[in-house]
């Protein structure tokens, strides 16, 4: 993700001038008389503002999750504070001025204005104080959520989730102890987070809207309701592909645990390798449908290369007998900075091959690329913009010598190319095309780490040509991208569900079971979940209040951008043998596009682009056609799809 804290303390996420279409604040006539600030001037008060304030108010979110503590929460949430009770007055402002007869900059940034927060806030101010108190204190919770047995022996996410990972070693007892244990950590964010969406509701009436979700639904340069729609409509066209990537991975289950293996044809939840099912990459072992055909093993790599640069400084040192007990912490500690740094610059060099600049210097000194020993802080990753002006950027990630960590380097890198990119934007249009280009931009470099090009960087050998090898290739890329497209959608779907007060308090968890059901096909082991669990804040952007569609809208997008940029590099065979590293005329759209940020509707710069102006999840299939006529074979015969979807 991007660094959501400080964007949504910015409330300027990805909202969209309305040229077609009115969405509700469009509709309400000026508040006032007209203002006595022209409309220009105003927005050039609001982008200094914005520019003025971003320092601080980063600063605030950085410490907030860099050092977990009452004191950087509270600076937190007084930071948050102060923006937000401004940025109420800038929206109140905005609601004044007509449309007509405004410059296009000058509308789209007062529709910007109206229209784009992630947390919209209420006016009164000990309402206002409430929420980014609870706001800082759900992100720090989770941040230093522990899974404690008997209040000891106490394991944080990323010991919980080598667990998980570990599907061959770990067993099926201790996978389901540690995916529960995992979802003790929400069960205190409950009562916070019931409160949080009366105080957030209130501030999205208070915008015009009918409740938050409205408002997240609002930013898309379409009405609420068609973007709904919308998202129906792409998860139409993928929805039969997941069906048999489910198929195929609960017989594989079956296979392996006899009975406990599935669910009423469903997925037991502890079982994927991950905490949430989104990223199915760890049951490869499992999964893997040619062994032994060109192997695919970047954990293996990379853990060797892990434990080389330790051998290396150990021998130094004189070997390990030679050092305190703190010396070894310390130069393991070294070793794994080390590694982190060298996997960031490996990432870095897909950006610069593209002719995209170098990052600056201050991105490896200021950055947290390792988890810090001694203190808690938010290991989910993200990238930050910490100025307006494309100085000092950062990323935050606990970094672990992992494929996922590899690929969400690349991704975190796009955020920050994005960035740099958009720069010299004013600082309201320093935003994506919407928030799904935001997500897409690294994601579709991921999609150019083919076997060709992990060979290319010494990660694994030189790639089989074979069927086989296609197979095992398009597994590798599914098990994190099609597993991922339910997931991505459900979240949401219980967001807006809660927000509109379709999913009241007392049912949150039994609506957060049914839509996994639903979408994913996963149940937890163990029967029903009560209401004395919040499963929903066992995942980062609930208590982050991250919106999530845009992960879905990503995982259909940066496919289009892929076989763009593959065509721009004069790509020839099929799509997913495309890899446009290096490819400096792919490097130059991309960068154009990038550049355009908030600037314009989403759809112009998807056209600029793709030639195209709808999200469309064709390049998906086409992608992943050679995969989906094979699972359909090995699926014949067998009962796919499960109860709980056809509702
Ligand atoms: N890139 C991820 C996200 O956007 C971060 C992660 O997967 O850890 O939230
Ligand atoms: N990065 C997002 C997450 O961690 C989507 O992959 O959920
Ligand atoms: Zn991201």
């Amino acid at each position: 993700m991007k660094s959501q804290r400080a964007l949504l303390a910015l409330a300027i996420t990805a909202g969209l001038l309305a040229l077609s279409g009115c969405k509700p604040s469009d509709q309400a006539a000026p508040e006032a008389s007209a203002p006595a600030e022209d409309a220009d001037a105003f927005v050039a008060r609001v982008n200094q503002t914005v520019k003025d304030t971003t320092p601080e108010l980063t600063s605030a979110a950085w410490l907030g999750a860099t050092y977990i503590n009452k004191d950087t929460q509270r600076l937190e949430s007084l930071a948050n504070e102060r923006w937000l009770a401004k940025n109420n007055e800038f929206i109140a402002q905005a609601k004044t001025y007509d449309a007509e007869g405004l410059s296009a900059p000058t509308a789209r940034a007062i529709h910007l204005l109206k229209t784009s927060s992630s947390l919209p806030a209420p006016r009164d101010p000990a309402k206002l104080k409430e929420l980014t108190e609870i706001t800082s204190r759900l992100g720090a919770t989770y941040g230093a959520g522990k899974w404690c047995v008997d209040g000891k022996d106490c394991k944080d996410i990323g010991q919980v989730s080598e667990i998980l990972a570990d599907t061959e070693g770990s067993s099926y007892e201790q996978m389901k102890a540690a995916w529960e244990g995992w979802h003790t950590i929400a069960q205190p964010m409950r009562k916070d987070y019931e409160r949080f969406v009366e105080l957030t509701n209130e501030g999205a009436r208070e915008m015009g809207f009918a409740n938050t979700g409205e408002v997240w639904r609002a930013g898309y340069d379409m009405t609420p309701a068609d973007f709904q729609t919308e998202a129906d409509r792409l998860w139409g066209q993928v929805q039969p592909l997941y069906e048999q990537l489910q198929c195929y991975t609960r017989g594989k289950l079956e296979e392996k645990y006899g009975e406990q293996g599935s669910i009423d044809g469903m997925i037991p939840a502890h079982l994927t390798g991950n905490l949430w099912q989104q990223d199915w990459g760890n049951l490869w072992p499992l999964l893997q449908p040619y062994e032994g055909v060109g192997s695919l093993d970047v954990t293996g790599a990379l853990k060797k290369q892990r434990d080389a640069i330790l051998a290396d400084l150990v021998s130094k040192a004189g070997g390990m007998g030679k050092l305190t007990a703190s010396q070894q912490v310390e130069i393991e500690r070294q070793a794994d900075l080390e590694m982190a740094t060298r996997m960031t610059k490996l990432a870095e060099s897909f950006y610069t091959g593209l002719g995209m600049p170098a990052l600056p210097e201050s991105f490896y000194t200021e950055s947290q690329l390792v988890q810090p020993r001694d203190r808690d802080v938010v290991c989910h990753a993200s990238a930050w913009p910490m100025d307006t002006v494309g100085e000092d950027v950062r990323i935050k990630m606990c970094i672990k010598p992992n494929e996922e960590e590899l690929t969400t380097i690349y991704h975190e890198l796009g955020h920050i190319y994005y960035y740099l990119a958009y720069k010299d934007q004013a600082p309201v249009f320093q935003n994506g095309a919407h928030d799904g280009f935001h997500e897409a931009i690294g994601d579709t470099i991921v999609l150019s780490m083919t076997p060709e090009y992990l060979a290319s960087i010494g990660l694994v050998d030189k790639p089989a040509v074979s069927e086989e090898a296609v197979i095992n290739g398009q597994m590798r890329m599914a098990l994190a991208k099609v597993a991922f497209l339910p997931f991505g959608l459900m979240i949401d779907r219980w967001r807006w569900g809660v927000f509109d007060g379709s999913i009241t308090p007392d049912k949150y968890n039994q609506a957060w079971w049914e839509l996994k059901a639903k979408y994913q096909g996963v149940a937890p082991a163990g029967g029903a979940r009560g209401e004395e669990f919040f499963d929903a804040g066992a995942k980062y952007h609930v208590p982050g209040n991250t919106p999530y569609t845009r992960y879905f809208l990503s995982h259909v997008l940066q496919f289009q951008f892929y076989k763009s940029l593959c065509d721009a590099s004069g790509h020839t065979g099929p799509l997913y043998t495309c890899n446009f590293a290096n490819n400096p005329e792919a490097g130059k759209r991309y960068w154009a596009m990038m550049q355009r940020g908030a600037s314009q509707p989403w759809q112009q710069t998807l056209k600029e682009l793709t030639g195209g102006e709808q999200m469309d999840a064709s390049a998906v299939l086409e992608y992943f056609a050679p995969l989906q006529s094979w699972l359909e074979e090995q699926n014949k015969g067998k009962t796919c799809g499960w109860e709980a979807a056809k509702s």
